[in-house]
């Protein structure tokens, strides 16, 4: 199974995910076919709809598309390979459904791949989505242990809806499966997949956001489940080499019975062996390159129009999902300083913030959003003029053309997580940035600080002196440098774009799945 020119599968894909890649949306309509001259119709039912299920009226489908990071990278894989995925859905695809399995063939022109969704009762979600996943694992695994949440019943259903997705892979897995699960969401199911899967299939998985120290996961609530759960894999895969270090090292420490070899980076554990390897995720970086390149000018200027931009002012950019993890307030503190030292920028630089209302059905998120609120407006009063704010705050939600202009646009990018495991919208920024006349600040705390290094301007979030004094060598580096800078690091995200990490996790996987199956048929 190969895409053209792209990754391919070594056996047939099962991917596994807490967020679906095509979310389908029905709407009831007047049935046109009841209100107009016959004479006008074609005898097709419109594009977009599924051609009428109730008596004057028809439901029209809208589907949203992956837009980015993993669904929108694992979309075209899943396409080539005629594969299986497997999500948490609304439930809401009642008649496009092809089987009582709740599955929908995917994309909705081609139906190249079958898009199975898991409807999860609104007791499920709290516990397993908000709860044990977003209130455990998410704080411990960024090094918050403060902010875990130990709910009772809470990993109960975390395992239960484990379960659910490891039922549904093993209706669908045979002897040539990958099954290849993505994120915290499902660290129990590897070690129930491995169980009720045939043995020449292949279980991996991605954890796309860090592992924290021993220290950190101590604090973990059944922490020993989760490592055993995580070892029912065959390939365990991290961004960076630290992740995979503290992960062998919490198995050495809190799992006895396991046999870790540091130096081959395996655990022998159950009598089954789990390799662990560092693969940083990329991105599309020719999409953002291409769209970056096709941006329409007088829709960026309707856009700044619309946020009251004055033309010619410079701009930086920040955006992220409103999460604790990522370090908007102190990004702000030190764009305050900046203003406060470099009195001749106001009124001549803007920053744009563009943020991503995430998780707010937990507290914490809520208070984060309105702290970064009040800061935006506290600092705007201080600094703005009449027709002048520093800091430009948005929840819109923007096309993709709107951030891949803001993108191209923006002289400076401030990413400034207190940790991130890999963070790639610095990534899209460095891919869209088609003019190689911008910069990058970037946190030393994100695996994206690993492979663009130096060529990035380095910021530890948390020294607001030492943030704004890098806003300000941004904005007066030589153009000569400016460039220098971005075709390098330009070079390094096409080099390590996604194709490239699929390809990497894929050969991985070839050599444990042909392993596998030698020694089965031998
Ligand atoms: C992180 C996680 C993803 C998750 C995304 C958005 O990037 O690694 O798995 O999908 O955040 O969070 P949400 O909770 O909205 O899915």
């Amino acid at each position: 199974a190969s895409a053209d020119n792209g990754p391919s599968c070594p056996g047939s894909l099962i991917v596994v995910s807490n967020r679906q890649p095509y979310r389908h949306e029905y709407e009831d309509e007047p049935d046109p076919a009841q209100m107009s001259d016959p004479a006008d119709r074609d005898g097709d039912p419109p594009a977009g709809t599924d051609g009428g299920t109730q008596t004057g009226t028809q439901r029209s489908i809208t589907v949203d598309e992956p837009t980015g990071g993993l669904t929108a990278g694992l979309d075209p894989v899943v396409q080539a390979t005629d594969g299986t995925w497997i999500a948490w859905g609304d439930g809401d695809a009642d008649f496009a459904v092809t089987d009582d399995r709740n599955c929908v063939a995917v994309p909705p022109d081609e139906e190249a791949y079958t898009l199975r969704r898991l409807d999860l009762s609104e007791e499920a979600v709290d516990s397993y989505y908000y709860g044990f996943s977003n209130r455990v694992l998410w704080p411990l695994c960024h090094g918050f242990p403060d902010l875990i949440e130990d709910r009772t019943d809470d990993f109960e259903w975390y395992r239960t809806v484990n379960e659910q997705f490891a039922d549904a892979v093993s209706e669908h897995a045979d002897d040539d499966s990958v099954i290849w699960l993505q994120d915290y969401h499902f660290a129990l199911a590897p070690r129930m997949i491995r169980e009720s899967v045939p043995d020449s299939a292949t279980v991996a998985h991605f954890w796309h956001i860090p592992w924290p120290t021993p220290e950190t996961f101590q604090h973990c609530p059944a922490g020993g489940h989760i490592l055993e759960g995580l070892l029912g894999n065959d390939l365990l895969g991290f961004h960076i080499d630290r992740y995979v270090d503290q992960f062998l090292q919490c198995v050495n420490r809190f799992l006895p019975s396991a046999t870790v070899d540091f130096a081959h980076r395996t655990v022998r554990y159950d009598g089954r062996t789990t390799r662990v390897v560092a693969t940083p995720m990329g991105v599309d970086a020719e999409s953002y390159d291409r769209d970056a390149r096709s941006t329409d000018p007088d829709r960026l200027s309707a856009l700044f129009e619309e946020y009251g931009i004055p033309e010619n002012t410079k701009i930086g950019l920040g955006l992220d999902r409103l999460d604790y993890s990522k370090g908007i307030p102190e990004r702000l503190a030190a764009l305050e300083r900046f203003f406060e030292r470099n009195p001749d920028w106001r009124g001549e630089f803007t920053f744009i913030q563009k943020a991503t209302p995430s998780r707010t059905e937990i507290e914490t998120y809520e208070r984060y959003g309105e702290q970064v609120r009040n800061e935006v407006q506290r600092i705007n009063r201080r600094f703005e003029t009449a027709d002048w704010q520093p800091i430009v705050y948005t929840e819109d939600v923007l096309p993709h053309e709107d951030i891949c202009a803001l993108y191209r646009h923006a002289d400076v990018m401030v990413v400034s997580p207190l940790i991130d495991g890999m963070n790639l919208v610095a990534q899209e920024y460095v891919a869209a940035s088609v003019d190689g006349d911008s910069a990058l600040l970037l946190s030393d705390r994100t695996g994206a600080h690993e492979r663009l290094g130096s060529h990035a301007l380095t910021i530890d979030p948390t020294d607001t002196d030492g943030v704004a004094a890098q806003l300000e060598h941004a904005l007066s580096l030589s153009a000569y440098e400016r460039q220098w800078r971005m075709n390098t690091l330009r070079q390094r995200v096409f080099d390590g774009d996604i194709e490239s990490w699929m390809e990497t996790q894929f050969d991985w996987i070839r050599r444990i799945h042909d392993g596998s199956r030698t020694t089965e048929s031998q």
